[in-house]
């Protein structure tokens, strides 16, 4: 497997972390923030989108996987359990990108579980084509086409994170 096209630039990247960031800065005003990354795709993500936070923010992360080589499988795995306590608290999930659905689904019962005082999700890129589970998303950098992409924190059997853009993974 091989970089094919660069879908986003890093300047488009910051660009639309920014504008998202500002949303985010005038819906939470200065009410307290949990962040809740789901690693490892979200945390360069997560890393950059802070900076632009202007409340107080607590950040924390859920590991899990979902994908084997570059289909979703429906079976995920959440492999460490949040340190931040959740309870009453504003809560806001950010994901690096929405594919089937099945991992945000999971992730935001697991959460609401735990009886947040409310509960956002924030991802950057949005693959509306294979949806399987609806899920309320309030925050969407970006909508990508049914490819599979690689890079800012997304990856091809681990490889490809550290990319500064995002671009699609091409069959050599
Ligand atoms: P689902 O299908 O559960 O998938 O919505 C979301 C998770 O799958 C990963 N994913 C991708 N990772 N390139 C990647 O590197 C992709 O094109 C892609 N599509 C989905 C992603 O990590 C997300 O957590
Ligand atoms: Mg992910």
């Amino acid at each position: 497997m091989i970089i094919g096209n660069v879908l986003f630039d890093s300047h488009e990247i910051q660009k639309t972390v920014r504008t998202l960031a500002f949303k985010i800065n005038e819906d939470y005003k200065e009410r307290e923030l949990l962040i809740i990354g789901l690693l490892k795709g979200s945390f360069i993500f997560v890393a950059d989108i802070v900076r632009y936070l202007k409340m107080p923010v607590l950040v924390d992360f859920i590991t899990l996987s979902s994908y084997i080589e570059t289909a979703s499988s429906g079976e995920i795995s959440i492999h460490c359990n949040l340190k931040e306590s959740v309870r009453g608290r504003d809560v806001l999930i950010v994901e690096d990108i929405l594919d089937s659905g099945f991992t945000l689904d999971i992730v935001r019962e697991k959460i609401l579980d735990k009886s947040p005082g409310s509960l956002k999700i924030c991802v950057l890129m949005d693959k509306p084509v294979k949806r399987k589970r609806a899920v309320p998303v309030d925050y969407v950098g970006f909508t990508v086409p049914d490819v599979f992409v690689v890079g800012y924190g997304t990856d091809y059997n681990e490889k490809f994170r550290n990319l500064p853009y995002i671009a699609e993974l091409r069959a050599e």
